[in-house]
């Protein structure tokens, strides 16, 4: 059995190149050539040859779909250009409206729509260089998103090589779990008594975001490329034109219906809404576009989304069940929300056994008693509502709910105040508000404390080991290791993960500490005007509610809180474990660049996007994503797009990366 470098490397290329093929059939063309025993003999064929001569071992190879060693944490990616979302339309009329603002651009009669499914899953970017697979990225905040690419290599319809070399390609497409695999999974899961996936969606969202590919590898994946950002001496002028390009070059695309006629589209979207459930996957809607490329430059982008594009999204579904009982949970404001325990119906692909009632004056107003046969709805995101009552089946049997008037976490009162809607446990030692302050203190959006879920916490809380989030920066290996469902590299890990968690953004900070209508947006506000926790915490009514999007009844919550010597204290805890209390970049930040806005085009060396809009707005400018005269600079990375001719027609200053940095650095 003794082969020679170059006979391996023969063998190699061809067993590549046959497994490959049958990838495609099977994964891209529904249409498999072999047995998937058949398929499996010629993969441990390639691996053993791979084991024995390592260094033939190739990033494209389909050896490295099963997956490679686990990651102790995902690197950030900034994307070349941001990814954006699509402005809704619910119905006919909405996408009358966009049809007459597209119109309103490009004249009447010179309009082409292509119309796609539009799939519930999560969007990627995946970077190509000379026809191989470099890079696949979530969407993050839509400038910066996690490098998955070990995760999505194991994705089995995305080409690890393009069919056509070109020397730069990157695509964007939308991540999935059949609903076949996602039944599969959740059946797995049950029987391992594991937590189950609400939808196919979060359950793609969860094995995209594993760092260990293997088990990615093991979920049934798919994605359906639906843009060409760019591309290297490509040439398309249409969308369409496009799609058909990505075909080729060996890609799941979707299938475009094109038409001139709006009313052709609306009917269109209808008809899918219709039969959506036939494709064997999600859809929440469908996708129009303006299908000349030129034309889509023509009318451009919206801070947020293209005009060039709307989602139409599909009416929710709607279902009859019975109310079993009402329950009542205390969230981290320590307000008391009455749930509903339905008998389980399946609603949009996926099981409701719960809806929320939000309050009193919800279940009074629709009349909702505890026995009634309700009708359920969920609309995409949303959590289930309870929209009104069959009362034809009422029996006479059914029960009034009647809000508790004692805690059920902690036994005090509850108590609704006058003008409120939410009934409320005031006790703030309530261990129930606690815990739920500090679920939301470790969140993704606040203090992003990686492996700390709920169960954890419960644990950690129930132990004594915590009483609130500051003690989490006080935990010790051994206070962990002993843990339930704990061990020495998970401790080490959650120690890690709290550590990191001390560089966040004063942002972030602010918004971890749940301050009573705070929110992300708030915090981020908060954090620019006043630099540092100490600034904020003296900051008065007078200077809050200066700042523009900062009312009188923030501004009160803000100084109630900071009122308190318990937060205080907890801050102070922070502040001695060596918790970040400053604005990123520049504590003593100027405003020299009050009022100037920026435009970033191209990839940075030296910063990542993100970096450079947060020093940006550390001194006091603001960063937009599109080019217009009101811009006053355009930074300039490698390989700019559009937005770079753009400035150049337009006569605004362009800045290249080092000039930009001199500008920020020249206090
Ligand atoms: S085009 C500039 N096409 O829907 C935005 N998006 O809210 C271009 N999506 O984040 C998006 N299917 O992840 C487009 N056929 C399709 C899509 C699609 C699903 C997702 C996408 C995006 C979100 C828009």
């Amino acid at each position: 059995m003794n082969i020679t470098l170059e006979q391996a490397r023969e063998k190699i290329n061809k067993l590549r190149e046959e497994i490959e093929k049958h990838n495609y059939h099977y994964y891209v063309l529904d249409n498999p050539l072999i047995s998937d025993r058949e398929f499996d003999l010629l993969m441990q064929e390639l691996i053993a040859l791979e084991n024995e001569f390592p260094e033939l071992v190739t990033p494209d190879s389909p050896s490295q779909r099963v997956g490679g060693k686990p990651l102790e944490s995902f690197a950030t990616f900034a994307h070349r250009t941001p990814l954006l979302s699509l402005g809704n339309a619910y119905g006919k009329e909405d996408l009358f409206d966009f049809h007459r603002r597209v119109v309103g651009v490009l004249g009447e009669g010179n309009v082409e729509y292509v119309v796609e499914p539009k799939i519930d899953g999560l969007s990627v970017a995946l970077y190509y260089r000379d026809g191989i697979l470099q890079v696949g990225a979530t969407r993050g905040d839509g400038f910066t998103g996690e490098d998955v690419t070990q995760n999505l290599k194991t994705v089995r319809n995305i080409p690890l090589r393009l069919k056509e070399t070109v020397p730069v390609l990157e695509v964007r497409g939308e991540a999935y779990m059949p609903r076949e695999a996602f039944y599969r999974l959740n059946a797995e899961r049950e029987a391992r008594g594991e937590a189950l996936f609400a939808n196919p969606r979060n359950a793609a969202a969860g094995s995209i975001r594993q760092l260990d590919p293997k088990i990615s590898a093991g979920r049934d994946l798919r994605v359906i490329v639906y843009a060409l950002m760019y591309g290297e001496g490509v040439t398309v002028a249409k969308h369409s034109e496009a799609l058909e390009y990505l075909k080729k070059q060996g890609f799941n695309t979707p299938e475009p219906f094109i038409t001139k006629d709006i009313k052709e589209v609306a009917q269109y979207c209808e008809n899918w809404g219709e039969k959506r459930h036939d494709l064997p996957y999600e859809i929440d809607g469908m996708v129009i576009k303006v299908n000349s490329l030129t034309q889509q430059e023509q009318l451009g982008y919206t801070s947020k989304s293209p005009r060039w594009a709307v989602a139409y999204k599909f009416p929710a579904e709607q279902g009859v069940t019975r109310l079993l009982d009402i329950i009542v949970r205390v969230g981290r404001t320590g307000a008391v929300t009455p749930t509903a325990i339905l008998e389980p119906i399946r609603l949009a692909g996926t099981t409701v056994s719960r809806a929320t009632l939000h309050n009193e004056n919800f279940i009074k107003e629709k009349d909702i008693k505890i026995g009634d046969y309700v009708v359920v709805q969920k609309a995409g995101e949303i959590i289930p509502e309870v929209v009104r009552v069959v009362k034809e089946k009422r029996t006479g049997e059914e029960k009034p709910f009647k809000m508790p008037e004692f805690c059920p976490e902690c036994g005090s009162r509850i108590v609704r105040l006058e003008g409120e809607a939410a009934s409320r446990c005031i006790d703030i030692s309530c261990p129930a508000i606690v815990r739920e302050g500090i679920i939301h203190f470790v969140s993704r959006n606040a203090m992003n404390i990686e492996g700390l879920g709920e169960a954890i916490i419960t644990q950690l809380f129930e132990h004594k080991l915590i009483r609130d989030a500051a003690d989490l920066y006080y935990l010790k290996y051994e206070d962990l290791v002993n843990l339930e469902r704990m061990g020495p590299k998970s401790a080490q890990n959650l120690l890690n993960a709290v550590e990191e968690s001390k560089n966040r953004g004063l942002d972030q900070l602010i918004f971890a500490l749940g301050i009573r209508l705070v929110g992300q947006r708030a915090a981020k506000i908060l954090a620019q005007e006043f630099k540092t926790m100490d600034r904020l915490m003296e900051a008065t009514f007078e200077e809050l509610t200066a700042i523009p999007e900062i009312g009188p009844k923030m501004a009160e919550s803000i100084i109630a809180f900071f009122g308190e010597e318990k937060n205080i204290q907890f801050i102070e805890r922070l502040k001695a474990a060596g918790v970040n209390m400053k604005m990123a970049s520049s504590p003593i930040a100027s405003d020299k660049l009050a009022g100037k806005t920026f435009v970033l085009t191209g990839t940075l060396e030296t910063l990542t996007r993100k970096e450079a809009q947060e020093k940006i707005e550390a001194l006091g400018g603001k960063v937009s994503s599109s080019v217009s005269k009101k811009t006053d600079f355009v930074v300039v990375g490698a390989d700019p797009g559009s937005k770079y001719d753009k400035a150049k027609e337009l006569g605004v200053t362009i800045l290249s990366e080092n000039e930009f940095i001199n500008l920020l650095d020249d206090k």
